[in-house]
C-alpha cells in the first residue's frame, strides 16, 4: 500500500479564530435544514431498533470495518456506523448482528439523534477528515456549528487522528464547552481498529487518541 502523508498545515498552532468560532457555536442554536435523505435514513433506523439496547456510534465509519470490530467489542450494544459515502458503505463486508450501517450526513444525524433523545454510551470518531487548511477551520468537527449537538449526545467520546493539531484544537474546544476529563495520548496501533488507522500505522505516523466523558 502507498505511504500516506501526515496532514500538512500552514497553521503554526491552534487556529487564531478557534476560540471565537467555538464560543459562537456554543451560544447559538444551529438552524440549517436537515437533508431529506438523512431524515429518511434516521427514521428507518429508529423504527428498526430496540430503544432499550445500549447504543454505540461510529461516526464517519467509511467501509464499516471499525463498526464490525466495535460490535464485537461491545457485544451487548447496538453499534451504528454512519457515513455519507455510498461508495464506501457499498464496500462493507458482512456485519455482526448487533451492527448497522447508515448513509447520512453526520451534521444531520447527530441533530436528529439529539432531537430523538438518543444517548449513546460510546461515540467513536475515527480519523475524521483533517481539513488542514486554515480556511477550512469550520469543517473540523470541533469548529463546525454542529459541535453543540455532538456534545449533547453525551457518552464516552473517543477521537483518533494522525493530525495532532486536530486533536489539540478538539481538546481546546471541549475545554471551552466545560468538559473536564479530556485525556490525550499518543499510541501504537498494534491491532488497528479501522482501515485508516492501519494505513497510517503502516506509514509510521504518530497516532493520537482523545477521550472525554460528555455529560
Ligand atoms: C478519513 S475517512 C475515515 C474512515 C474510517 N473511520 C477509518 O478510520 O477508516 C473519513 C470518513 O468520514 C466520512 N465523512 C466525512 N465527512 C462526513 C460527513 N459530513 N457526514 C458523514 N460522513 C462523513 C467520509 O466519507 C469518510 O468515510
Amino acid at each position: 500500500m502507498a505511504e500516506s502523508r501526515i496532514p500538512q498545515t500552514s497553521q503554526p498552532g491552534p487556529h487564531r479564530r478557534l476560540e471565537e468560532t467555538v464560543l459562537r457555536h456554543l451560544r447559538h442554536d444551529w438552524q440549517s435544514p436537515i437533508h431529506d435523505h438523512s431524515r429518511l435514513a434516521f427514521a428507518e433506523l429508529a423504527d428498526s431498533i430496540d430503544a432499550g439496547t445500549p447504543l454505540v456510534l461510529d461516526s464517519g465509519c467509511g467501509t464499516g470495518a471499525s463498526t464490525a470490530g466495535l460490535a464485537r467489542l461491545h457485544r451487548d450494544s447496538l453499534v451504528v456506523g454512519i457515513d455519507k459515502s455510498e461508495d464506501r458503505l457499498r464496500r462493507a463486508a458482512a456485519l455482526p448482528d448487533n451492527a448497522r450501517l447508515v448513509r447520512a450526513e453526520l451534521a444531520d444525524f447527530w441533530r436528529l439523534a439529539v432531537e430523538a433523545g438518543w444517548r449513546p454510551a460510546h461515540h467513536y470518531l475515527l480519523y475524521p477528515n483533517p481539513w488542514p487548511k486554515p480556511g477550512h477551520l469550520k469543517r473540523r468537527w470541533h469548529a463546525h456549528p454542529v459541535f453543540p449537538a455532538l456534545l449533547a449526545l453525551g457518552g464516552r467520546l473517543e477521537l483518533r487522528s494522525n493530525f495532532e493539531l486536530y486533536i489539540d484544537e478538539f481538546a481546546r474546544a471541549l475545554a471551552l464547552a466545560g468538559v473536564l476529563d479530556v485525556k490525550v495520548v499518543s499510541f501504537r496501533a498494534d491491532e488497528p481498529i479501522s482501515p485508516f488507522e492501519r494505513k497510517y500505522a503502516n506509514s509510521g505516523h504518530r497516532l493520537f487518541q482523545l477521550t472525554a466523558t460528555l455529560e
